[in-house]
């Protein structure tokens, strides 16, 4: 077969099994420019796919598996807006929330630009008057504070991105509640004044319990500060079911709507990133959309051979389905993106965790595990386990070559970046026994100490990583790399064969804890339950004395 023929799917396995073998040093070792031709850039963006195992080949066969997938006219029936999201009947338009008029984002026919602008007029109306102080709390003072209510999508995404955007601030100060646990927002209420808070209610369906519950807790708490006359001046509320959001009592110029066609954890974009346009304000706020767009246009017109959201979810398909990696870290060398991962197990978990694929039949392999820490801190916690444990885990690093910080602090970023790229190094060159047994000989030990000591200090090397080199974390920036991720999960998902656009698997816990509240407060029985369930419900009821 020559080299530029079509593979098929049982040639992948067999060429993996040869790279994983040879592994990404001896690679580097036959080809010292790989470097160039497994990285890939979109502007000042740059992913380097280098130090994982992939050749050549199997890059190829990757891309006819993702053609032979109809990956291009999935995409082109998500920009145009199709209703993708076959189980729920949907478009899937996210995309639409930073387009441009001229880019036409049609759902199911209808146009949406019109909407969406008008809701980004009115966000930027709102978060204007209040940054300004034009728009004050019930008693005439300034709003300083922003309580941010909601969780999953309508948290993550806000919270993740008010942190990364940090330098950006000049708004008032933003907080985020989001478990039912009480601890969450009675710590975060007993360091505020109700005079000068604002809380924003944000859930898609308006109907989520923690987002209910903590939205009536902190109503409590204004009213019984400042009364009921001052709820109207202290809510505002994001949703797109506006007739709840009207029986709970918010008025109708401060609720922020958006649509059926964006996903929980993909309404960053849509008027649940009000706090983030609160904290930065509306010019910095339409550049993360612009950034986010420029992905989009590379996404749909690159060819797939440089698109960077295709290569990216080539290579974590084939670490999962091919290389069989359970899980994959994600360690960004960026203080500020230290909710990253915790935004991207939402996004990548609750889309390609599934057991089904799109026919209803069940899929021999779905997403990954995905988790991480920024670095260096990981390095002094769970790295050990990535150098020397026996599972091999794909490690993806994220780092701006610039800081915002002053000059005089410029050492921070040096130790930064020299870190994340000793990490991936180490990571891939490893060190033999021979090299461990020369080094503590070199440090004095004895011949046989060093022979005892040796094979602790061995590491296997060629784990695989790659690296996504940014500049500066700007909006812009912010924008990019989650829509990014976005896309890579969407090109994940058309390998697996899995609708990445509903949760079906969150609906069980949530029946089966409404039906546990009256067990647990005692209003109903056990019975019935799990032996293990009836157990500790036993417990609790004795340690709380019902
Ligand atoms: O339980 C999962 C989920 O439905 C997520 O998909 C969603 O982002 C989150 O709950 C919050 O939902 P809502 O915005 O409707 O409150």
């Amino acid at each position: 077969m020559r080299p530029e023929e079509p593979r098929p799917e049982a040639d992948l396995a067999t060429l993996t099994a040869a790279a994983m073998q040879k592994g990404p040093r001896a690679l580097f070792a036959a080809d010292p420019d790989r470097f160039t031709r497994f990285s890939a850039r979109h502007g000042d963006l740059l992913l380097d796919f280098s130090k994982t195992a992939i050749d050549a080949e199997i890059l190829r066969a990757l891309l006819d598996l993702a053609r032979s997938r109809s990956l291009e006219a999935r995409r082109d029936a998500m920009f145009a807006g199709a209703p993708i999201n076959a189980t729920e009947g949907r478009a899937v338009l996210h995309v639409a929330l930073r387009g441009e008029p001229k880019d036409g984002y049609r759902a199911d026919g209808n146009p949406v630009s019109g909407a969406v602008e008008d809701v980004l007029k009115a966000m930027t109306a709102f978060a204007e008057r209040i940054r300004t102080g034009e728009l004050r709390g019930a008693t005439d003072r300034n709003i300083t504070d922003i309580v941010n209510i909601g969780i999953g999508g309508s948290d993550l995404g806000p919270a993740m991105a008010t942190l990364a955007l940090a330098p950006y601030h000049d708004g008032p100060r933003t907080h985020f509640v989001s478990n039912v646990d009480g601890a969450h927002i009675a710590d975060t209420l007993a360091k505020l004044d109700p005079e000068t808070t604002l809380v924003i209610v944000a859930s898609k369906t308006f109907t989520t319990i923690e987002t209910m519950t903590n939205a009536a807790t902190a109503r409590e708490w204004l009213v019984g500060a400042l009364g009921e006359y001052a709820v109207g001046a202290h809510f505002a509320a994001v949703s797109t079911a506006l007739d709840k959001v009207a029986e709970f009592g918010i008025a109708e110029d401060r609720v922020f709507g958006f649509w059926d066609w964006v996903g929980g954890r993909y309404s960053l974009w849509s008027a649940i990133g009000l706090p983030l346009m609160l904290a930065i304000g509306s010019a910095r706020f339409r550049e993360f959309l612009a950034g986010g767009r420029d992905i989009d246009q590379h996404f749909r017109t690159a060819p797939l051979e440089a698109n960077l959201p295709v290569l990216l979810g080539l290579i974590g398909y084939w670490h999962r389905a091919l290389c069989h990696y359970p899980t994959r870290a994600i360690i960004p060398y960026d203080q500020r993106l230290a909710r990253f991962p915790a935004y991207l197990q939402q996004l990548d978990m609750e889309s390609n965790g599934k057991r089904v694929g799109l026919d209803g039949e069940p899929v021999p392999i779905s997403g990954p595990v995905v988790w991480g820490e920024p670095g260096t801190n990981g390095q002094h916690a769970f790295f050990q386990l990535l150098h020397q444990g026996t599972d091999v885990v794909p490690v993806e690093f994220l780092v701006g070559a610039l800081a915002h910080e002053p000059a005089s602090m410029r050492i921070h970023q040096d130790l930064l970046l020299a870190n994340c790229l000793a990490q991936s190094e180490a990571l891939m060159r490893g060190r033999d026994l021979a090299e461990a047994r020369q080094q503590l000989l070199d440090a004095g030990k004895s011949p046989a100490e060093a022979e005892a000591i040796a094979p602790h200090r061995v590491f296997a090397g060629n784990r695989p990583s790659l690296t996504i080199l940014y500049p500066l974390l700007d909006p812009a920036m912010l924008g990019r790399l989650i829509a990014l991720y976005e896309h890579r999960v969407f090109v994940e998902a058309q390998l697996f064969g899995i609708n990445a656009f509903d949760q079906w698997g969150v609906e069980l816990g949530k029946e089966l804890a409404n039906r546990l509240v009256p067990v647990v407060t005692g209003e109903a029985t056990a019975e019935g339950r799990d032996g293990s369930t009836a157990g500790l419900v036993d417990a609790i009821r004795k340690i709380r004395g019902n």
